[in-house]
């Protein structure tokens, strides 16, 4: 348990002896009436004031790109990162435990997300030197000679997802950092409470005021965060509508830089050819992994009529052979939802598609018990209902029968999202026919394989309201420096 009243703000652990907000685990316990969310801490629900002087904090150590971050050299700053990120492994324990306790992440997969985003950071380091040398020495073009550089943008405003709230977090923030920019960082809603250990480490190993934090309600301090015109990136894993918003709060929108990472509708493509247990077995982990709440889920399975009764019958009894249970469960794979109101949404949707004709097709699917929701497979889904637009972001499994292939290519061109597909069939000739018009629709295409993110060295972003800019490494080098020159005359 964390009861935290401290956050990093201009080099400093900033006492706080106000609000609190209160972090209840999705994991329950029994109390006298019922099952209810365990109590794990709390953290501070800053004022718009103190986050403005964080903000102040930011904009002084970049000091428009003269600050001592800035201006050091990318080797140092890698030392610096370095040592933060030893400092992070020494925090290993609570880290995963804390990931696990606030958003129900089984244990396994939590340390996965840990281990994962070490790799990362020295990945980026990695790819930071190689760069470095592509980049750096002079080009000379018409008889100028030119120095190229890779320099910071300014202040960032880094805020991470609930799903992966240290991985994400990291992807973002971490090449920000090490690109010479300032930060001013906002953890998740859920998913805040693990970030406590790191305050210090932030504190110890980069100068004051280069990384801030700061915790509380999104709405109500970040529009005034966006509107003061000092944040020079803003970079979100979240929604495009949260985005927008803020995006509009900017008064000079067209000099902000927005790295965004948005929701997402990717679809199963299962044609006639299809290798059925193949399919079944790569949408089972693509829509239930983390109980489908990853944005690169699939969210919505496409079907050949003529193999959909069989297609369901085989997906149902992979769903029956999963495993529900508590996080720290050995070989649990559906563990309990942290958003509060998520089971109520969840059988909104159900309600809205029985409504236009659709049933739940598998034993036991849409039940739920405290914060519990084993997984929902609907059948025949169409365009009427909300399950056919919307990103669900949870253990239901939209199915859409479809007869012509053209059919699976204009779902994608109706649809606002545009992030993945995966085809599944053993057809190449109708697999080539598919994949040049999807790939101008989405920002990757899978073939018999499930829709994610890795390898972490593959490019990550999307299309339409799904991302803007690109993640992964190396691309978030690029995401969070430009290419300045110093040229000069050749005589
Ligand atoms: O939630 C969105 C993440 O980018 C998912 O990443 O595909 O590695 O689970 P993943």
């Amino acid at each position: 348990e964390i009861y935290q009243r401290e956050y990093l703000s201009n080099g400093e652990m900033k006492q706080w002896n106000g609000q609190v907000h209160e972090v209840y685990s999705p994991i329950c316990i029994k109390t006298e009436n019922g099952l209810e969310r365990k109590l794990i801490g709390s953290y501070p629900v800053c004022t718009e004031d103190e986050a403005q002087a964080s903000l102040e904090a930011a904009v002084q150590a970049y000091d428009n790109g003269r600050g001592e971050w800035p201006i050091m050299s990318v080797e140092e700053r890698i030392h610096h990162v370095e040592k933060f990120t030893g400092k992070m492994i020494e925090q290993k324990d609570i880290i995963v435990k804390l990931i696990m306790w606030e958003i129900g992440k089984s244990f396994a997969d939590s340390t996965k997300e840990f281990d994962r985003t070490v790799e990362y950071i020295y990945a980026t380091i990695d790819s930071l030197k190689h760069l470095d040398r592509d980049s750096s020495g002079f080009e000379i073009v018409d008889g100028i000679a030119a120095q190229i550089r890779r320099s910071p943008l300014g202040v960032v405003l880094c805020m991470g997802p609930f799903n992966y709230p240290l991985n994400e977090t990291f992807t973002t923030l971490i090449p920000a950092l090490i690109m010479g920019n300032t930060i001013l960082f906002k953890p998740p809603k859920f998913g805040t409470l693990l970030h406590y250990p790191l305050q210090e480490a932030f504190r110890d190993c980069f100068p004051k005021g280069v990384v801030n934090v700061i915790y509380g309600r999104g709405n109500a301090i970040v529009p005034g965060l966006m509107q003061s015109g000092k944040i020079n990136v803003l970079t979100l894993i979240g929604s495009s509508k949260v985005a927008n918003e803020l995006k509009k709060q900017h008064p000079k929108v067209n000099r902000l830089r927005a790295v965004l990472g948005l929701d997402a509708k990717n679809a199963a493509i299962v044609t006639a050819h299809a290798d059925i247990p193949l399919a079944v077995k790569e949408t089972i982990t693509g829509s239930l992994s983390f109980n489908g709440q990853r944005c690169t889920a699939l969210k919505i399975v496409l079907v050949h009529r003529s193999i959909a009764d069989e297609f369901i019958k085989q997906f149902n009894a992979a769903v029956g052979q999963l495993k529900f249970g508590m996080p720290w469960e050995k070989g649990v794979s559906l563990t309990p939802l942290p958003e509060p109101n998520k089971i109520d949404y969840l059988n909104e949707c159900i309600a809205d598609a029985e409504k236009f004709g659709a049933k739940i097709m598998n034993e036991n699917g849409g039940t739920s018990l405290a914060s519990f929701f084993y997984p929902a497979v609907v059948y025949p889904v169409n365009d009427q209902m909300k399950l056919y637009h919307e990103e669900q972001f949870g253990p239901i499994i939209p199915i859409v029968p479809f007869d012509d292939l053209e059919e699976t290519i204009d779902f994608l061109i109706a649809s606002t999202h545009g992030q993945q597909v995966s085809i599944f069939s053993n057809n190449a000739q109708e697999v080539s026919w598919l994949i040049d018009p999807l790939v101008n629709l989405v920002s990757r295409v899978n073939i018999n394989t499930q829709s994610q993110r890795g390898p972490d060295a593959f490019p990550f972003t999307g299309r339409k309201d799904s991302a803007e800019g690109t993640l992964s490494i190396p691309d978030a080098i690029r995401s969070f420096s430009i290419r300045s020159l110093v040229a000069f005359k050749m005589n």
